[in-house]
């Protein structure tokens, strides 16, 4: 059977722009996981994927469903800017049951500072860290960072809030609002205190390194803290934490874009 010049060389073009598309998705692939720090041979992830039912025992199943312990005061996520989804409301607001002192990194709203200060003990206080923009360019980054003029412009937009969610309900004595810059902030008297933290301040990777190094001298022995959006949407988080999950055992929760590290007691 002879083939026609004209389909031979249309076939030999088609070859030839399949494989280079091969090729480019193949190279960003492998690009995206160094950039990541994750292993280009596609090994055992720095974060492994835990299901919260096998994390932590408070989400241990009934085999009817979750257990009571976990169950919380609950307010969904939709219309609050910046927030946390429902599952992971369910988690913060499980682990603030027993939690005396609670630390968050990044207040917006303020809606899920409420949802700890509801669920925690009637004698716990919250700290809520953040920063209210006001107009100026003292904002610091470092530009090394990936996406950095990116990732400024969206802490800055985010950093507008001087009402919360939490104001004028009767959890509100609960809360201690701080105003100011984490890289800047002094983590000294909280060293070792500090049952739940939650990071889920400035975005980009210098910050999170900072913002979590603050939070593992300030958790108390047998205390969680919890980071926000590990995803390669947000490149900074995930970078710190795939670094971070080198040396901790940290857990990246299924359903949720959070990654937690229990103290040991
Ligand atoms: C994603 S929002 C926090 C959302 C909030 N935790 C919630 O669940 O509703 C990020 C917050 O981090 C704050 N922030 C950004 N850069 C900061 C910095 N350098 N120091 C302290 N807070 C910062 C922003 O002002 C904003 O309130």
């Amino acid at each position: 059977m002879s083939v026609s010049p004209y389909l031979f060389w249309t076939l030999v073009a088609l070859a030839a722009v399949f494989a280079g598309a091969f090729a480019a998705t193949l190279s960003y692939a492998l690009r995206q996981r160094v950039r990541m720090k994750l292993r280009p041979n596609f090994g055992k992830p720095p974060v492994p994927h835990v299901a919260i039912d096998v994390w932590d025992e408070i989400f241990r199943s009934t085999g009817l469903g979750p257990n009571r312990a976990s169950e919380i005061s609950f307010i969904g996520q939709a219309g609050a800017l910046a927030s946390i989804n429902d599952t992971e409301t369910w988690v913060l607001g499980a682990l603030a049951k027993k939690a005396r002192r609670i630390f968050e990194f990044g207040t917006a709203t303020g809606r899920t500072t409420y949802v700890l200060a509801r669920n925690a003990p009637d004698d716990a206080k919250i700290d809520t860290l953040t920063y209210l923009a006001d107009g100026d360019d003292s904002y610091e980054f470092d530009a090394n960072d990936p996406d950095a003029e990116k990732w400024r412009k969206i802490a800055l937009g985010e950093s507008r809030y001087d009402k919360f969610y939490y104001e004028d309900t009767p959890v509100a004595h609960k809360v201690a609002q701080h105003f100011g810059d984490s890289a800047k902030f002094d983590e000294t008297p909280y060293a070792a205190q500090i049952d739940l933290i939650f990071v889920d301040g400035a975005h980009s990777y210098s910050y999170v390194k900072s913002d979590s190094t603050k939070a593992l001298r300030m958790v108390a022995p047998g205390g969680y803290v919890l980071w926000h959006d590990y995803s390669p949407r947000c490149p900074g988080v995930f970078k710190a934490l795939n670094e971070l999950g080198r040396d901790l055992p940290l857990a990246h929760l299924k359903g949720t874009t959070l990654v937690a590290f229990r103290k040991p007691a």
